[in-house]
């Protein structure tokens, strides 16, 4: 052991004598939830908070990033500050500093000059891997897989552990329905029910089932609430819904993080209803910590504390500081409005010691629970870090999470698989031989220019006499982001116009006999604060997709992007489509396992495809209105001038193989309340090759006290089915995927008639009707 965990030793036992002497104050103003508490960790925490004077209690509700990689604008005081406030113990966390060295040296400011060297907690945004890259979230959603999803949260976990980190801000849980949002990249999409599974896998695969284990990280639930529902999709823009919308749509992932034991949650920038989110006290205090009994940390967005003076919900950041304690946001990030004014708001009765206390307790629980307090350092290990970031073997992952969230949109004419001794095959476009976009936006340590390009992908694969041709046509016209550049300060110029390398590429999109075109839009195209009015193909890329076209109908577009895009003129022509997100560090080998068919791919849409950015937001579940959108009745609910579907719609996905639904059959046809049907159906895989299909569950509640979607998606299973094999495939009916929140502001199943749908996507036909009786 250390020496100055030696040191910290006494100071821990004089905390221990000491809580059995002056026991924690108790709140007289409000019971906070105590359940699922660690008994002899709270011993430990009760012990810590008696000694510590109000200064050192409000520097742990305060969080500082390293000056690099700020993620908003920047508030920073200056590295001197910082610096005396670490000496002083008066700082809780720190953001975005990271490697073993830098970690250490920081946390050595707080351990040999703080007066109760409480350690450091230290945060980063590892979204989709830490140096290892995995797709951005919404493309692995698109696997529906959850044992890969955990798996490639738990590698980021490690690397990031490895590099002296303890805490992730992942992952963003905000259902999401409007393709012009930027953020839509970093969530699960549409639906709420595909965004709590997704969610609580990720939870666990950073978390795993012991904070403390030198491996895991702590998970953070964000954005609490209602983040991806900004209006007309733009980034921070205020959300308008109702209580309903509220508890039935978004709030179950945050429950469902909640109940999984999500270490934080991250508070959002939006109001809801004229109340930011950082200031409300129904959601943080009343819905989070009492009703759902949760004991974690709620962290403030970057500088949202400050920000309500900007809503024009606080006068300054007094005012500002005074709400957000008071509703519940216990880490200031980046806002510089605990360190400033809560000691005069507790002096002033403003604000109670009780309440600093509570949230004082939520830091050093997890403190503890992490291990910090046993050890400071435990995370920084140099010879880890070495060894355990970038492997062979996290790569191989990567590779199988990329190639899983494939999503294979049209192949009409069976151009894919390719086969892999072509003569020729041209690789045009501004995204073929791009060793960065794969990486997306929120890479983390994701190294610039270090992804497997789609070019080397397919020379890789393809036979020694194939001919490979490769012209890039068009620019992409964002400049990319590069190293050491703010991403928030990078300008974005959708201007170009330069046509000049068209021909060059149409030259040898003539000579060969397949051409794969990849084309769409830049990393920094989504992600925080990139939202956009239109969603098409920006610059001159749709004119490179038509002159190639011109000359060879044999295209495949291998779509690369973070958002649901207007694709329509490739739908109504191209024969095949892939839909490969940005797929991260194994992007081209990935991509090349499903071009040539050594993977077939399984992926399905966790978002809908528009035909045009007017139809957004879309979604599948949505109302059926009382004016029903028909055949008879095109006039209702839906658009003169284009059609009210999807082009391609939530949960669809092609295989190389075709897939059969037929006999779903119910065991009843009325259950009670609490009663429980078995449904099993039956699936064919009736092409020649082995494949994955995802087998989704949809139910219609017909009539409700509150109107209900005309579908809602309640489960889903990933099977493997031999080429010509058939299984059977069951699900369970329960309360859990009849009830909503109803008029009565309860999870309630009402009595009434049910519409049951399996198929391979949210239009699914297969259908069965069942009852719910008193
Ligand atoms: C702002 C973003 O909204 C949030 O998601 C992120 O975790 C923080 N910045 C920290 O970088």
């Amino acid at each position: 052991m250390s020496k100055k965990n030696l040191l910290f030793i006494p100071i821990i036992l004089l905390a221990i004598v000491l809580f059995s002497v002056k026991n924690h104050v108790v709140d007289s103003e409000k019971v906070y939830a105590t359940s699922n508490l660690d008994a002899k960790i709270e011993e430990k925490v009760d012990s810590v908070l008696a000694l510590m004077h109000l200064n050192e209690k409000i520097g742990q509700l305060v969080q500082y990033s390293g000056k690099w990689n700020a993620t908003g604008p920047s508030t920073s005081k200056g590295d001197q500050h910082k610096l005396d406030k670490l000496k002083k113990g008066e700082v809780g966390s720190m953001l975005n500093i990271t490697s073993v060295a830098s970690i250490k040296e920081t946390q050595k400011i707080v351990m040999e000059h703080s007066r109760l060297k409480i350690p450091l907690i230290f945060g980063y945004d590892v979204i989709h891997g830490y140096k290892t890259i995995f797709p951005i979230p919404l493309g692995e959603s698109a696997s529906w897989d959850l044992d890969i999803i955990k798996q490639s949260a738990s590698i980021a976990a490690k690397e990031t552990a490895a590099s002296g980190l303890q805490w992730t801000f992942a992952p963003m849980i905000d259902v999401s329905r409007d393709a012009r949002w930027g953020r839509i990249m970093e969530g699960a999409g549409e639906d709420t029910y595909l965004n709590t599974v997704i969610g609580v896998a990720r939870i666990h695969g950073f978390q795993g089932d012991d904070l403390s284990h030198p491996n895991t990280i702590a998970a953070c639930a964000k954005h609490f609430a209602g983040y991806g529902f900004a209006e007309a999709g733009r980034d921070y823009n205020t959300v308008n819904i109702g209580e309903y919308e509220l508890h039935n749509t978004i709030l179950p992932p945050f429950k469902a993080a909640a109940k999984a034991g999500v270490a934080t949650f991250m508070n959002s920038f939006n109001d809801i209803d004229g109340i930011p989110s950082t200031g409300n006290k129904v959601l943080q205090r009343d819905i989070l910590k009492q009703n759902w009994s949760w004991n974690g940390l709620v962290v403030s967005d970057w500088g949202s504390i400050g920000e309500m003076i900007a809503h024009g919900y606080a006068e300054d950041k007094k005012h500002a500081t005074q709400i957000a304690l008071d509703a519940g946001s216990d880490m200031d990030m980046e806002s510089y409005a605990y360190e400033a004014n809560l000691e005069a708001l507790v002096r002033e009765n403003k604000i109670s010691i009780e309440q600093i206390d509570d949230a004082v307790k939520r830091v050093l629980r997890l403190k503890f629970e992490l291990g910090l307090f046993d050890d400071p350092y435990k995370y920084c290990n140099e010879e880890r870090e070495k060894a355990n970031i970038y492997t062979d073997e996290h790569l191989a992952v990567a590779r199988d999470v990329a190639k899983k969230s494939i999503v294979l949109l049209k192949n009409e004419t069976n151009l894919l698989p390719i086969t892999k001794n072509l003569k020729s095959i041209a690789v045009i476009g501004p995204l073929a031989d791009d060793k960065d976009a794969p990486l997306g936006n929120w890479r983390a340590k994701g190294e610039y220019n270090s992804a497997v390009s789609l070019l080397e992908g397919v020379k890789s694969v393809v036979d020694k006499n194939t001919k490979v041709f490769y012209e890039k046509g068009v620019e992409l016209t964002i400049p990319t982001v590069k190293p050491g550049e703010n991403q928030f300060l990078h300008p974005l110029k959708f201007n170009n116009t330069d046509v000049s390398g068209i021909k060059a590429a149409v030259e040898v999109a003539k000579k060969a006999e397949v051409v794969l075109l990849a084309i769409g839009e830049n990393a920094y195209q989504t992600g925080e604060g990139r939202s956009q009015s239109e969603i098409g193909f920006f610059g001159v890329q749709q004119k490179l997709l038509e002159a190639i076209y011109k000359v060879n109908k044999n295209v495949v577009i291998v779509l690369m992007n973070g958002r649901p895009m207007d694709i329509s003129w490739a739908a109504n022509n191209v024969p095949s489509i892939l839909e490969c997100w940005f797929l991260g560090s194994e992007s081209g080998n990935a991509i090349a396992d499903v071009l040539f068919g050594d993977y077939n791919p399984s992926g399905k849409l966790p978002v809908s495809f528009p035909h045009n950015v007017g139809q957004e937001p879309l979604y599948y579940n949505q109302k059926n209105t009382g004016r029903p959108f028909s055949p008879k009745h095109v006039t209702y609910s839906g658009y003169t001038d284009t059609p009210k579907s999807a082009l391609y719609p939530f949960g669809f996905g092609l295989s190389y193989t075709t897939f059969e639904y037929k006999n779903l059959e119910l065991d009843k046809s009325e259950i009670l309340k609490d009663g429980e049907i078995k449904l099993s159906v039956e699936i064919s895989n009736t092409g020649t090759r082995d494949g994955e299909e995802v087998v989704q569950l949809y139910i219609r509640d017909l009539v409700g006290s509150l109107t209900r979607p005309i579908k809602e998606l309640k489960d889903f299973k990933k099977v493997m089915i031999k080429a010509g094999e058939t299984k059977i495939v069951n699900f369970t009916i329960n309360s859990e995927k009849l009830q909503f929140y109803t008029v009565n502001k309860k999870w309630e199943v009402e009595p009434g008639d049910f519409n049951v749908w399996v198929g391979g996507n949210s239009e699914a036909s297969l259908k069965g009707v069942f009852r719910v009786v008193e």
